[in-house]
């Protein structure tokens, strides 16, 4: 089929946006990017703070702290987020963790906190956004990834694992929902300058400022994309080589990875 998977946004002006995961970095760029464009934003994160900065320059920015990882905070950070904009038409889920683990030096409690917040915890978002879209009979989901999703990479064990089974989850949302007016996007960025990245001691490819990916992103919604990712080269290049049969593709990211 030719055309847009998603219809395209062409407007922002009043559109109604939660953004969880939104006091810094992709996230933070991408509420300002949106209130730039005229949308009202929700910025959700633990910090209120950091979120208040984010929200103060913005007549429509409101702010809900919740802590994400805590499945019963959701209902009523939801119910905030009505109070505060009427209604939702995207929801973005941006909130994670990034334990870089080799395989030899896993610590469950890691790999319990990251699939908690990077994974149950959108189940939880999903559970109470679909329903609600379904009976206003539109709005957007949108999933931020990651790259690290395509294939087994180094240090990857356990945030790659959360990023490859939320590939997985926006495919079958997107199959399902799709048919039924809803938009689904999959947002998989490859290196960008964040807190998140900032304890990387390797050289990241492609490394893009939060603006860029933000801009990046807002993008692939007015092009109405499933899968936006980002940058193309670098994250082009990793597709590719995640289509390569496994004898090619190990020696290959051996060689990339010098590890
Ligand atoms: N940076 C990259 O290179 C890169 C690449 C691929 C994918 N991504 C993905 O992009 C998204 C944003 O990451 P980022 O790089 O912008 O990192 P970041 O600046 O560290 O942002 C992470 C956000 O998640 C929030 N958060 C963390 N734990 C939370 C919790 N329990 N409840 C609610 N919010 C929580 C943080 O705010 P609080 O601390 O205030 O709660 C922060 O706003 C993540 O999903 C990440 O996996 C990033």
């Amino acid at each position: 089929m030719i055309g847009p998977l998603n219809p395209p946004v062409t407007n922002w002006h009043g559109k109604r946006v939660w953004l969880i995961g939104a006091s810094s970095g992709i996230g933070a760029a991408l509420a300002q990017t949106l209130l730039e464009a005229g949308a009202w934003v929700t910025v959700s994160a633990r910090r209120q703070e950091t979120l208040q900065h984010v929200a103060q320059p913005y007549a429509h920015a409101h702010v809900v702290a919740f802590d994400a990882a805590d499945l019963n905070a959701w209902p009523e950070a939801f119910e905030r987020t009505l109070a505060a904009m009427g209604h939702v038409d995207l929801v973005v889920f941006g909130a994670a963790r990034y334990d870089p683990t080799h395989s030899w030096e896993l610590n469950l409690d890691q790999v319990q906190k990251s699939f908690d917040l990077n994974v149950v915890a959108i189940y939880k978002g999903v559970s109470l956004l679909v329903p609600y879209f379904l009976k206003r009979g539109e709005g957007g989901l949108a999933v931020i990834a990651s790259i690290s999703a395509y294939t087994g990479l180094p240090k990857a064990v356990i945030y790659g694992a959360t990023k490859a089974a939320l590939n997985n989850m926006a495919q079958t949302l997107y199959f399902e929902l799709e048919p039924k007016g809803l938009s689904v996007y999959l947002i998989n960025p490859g290196f960008v300058e964040t807190p998140m990245t900032a304890v990387n001691d390797f050289a990241m490819p492609g490394l893009m400022k939060p603006f860029d990916a933000a801009k990046a992103i807002v993008a692939g919604f007015e092009r109405g994309d499933f899968e936006v990712r980002f940058p193309r080269g670098f994250a082009g290049s990793l597709r590719w080589i995640s289509f390569l049969a496994d004898r090619f593709r190990f020696p290959l990211l051996h060689k990339i990875t010098k590890l």
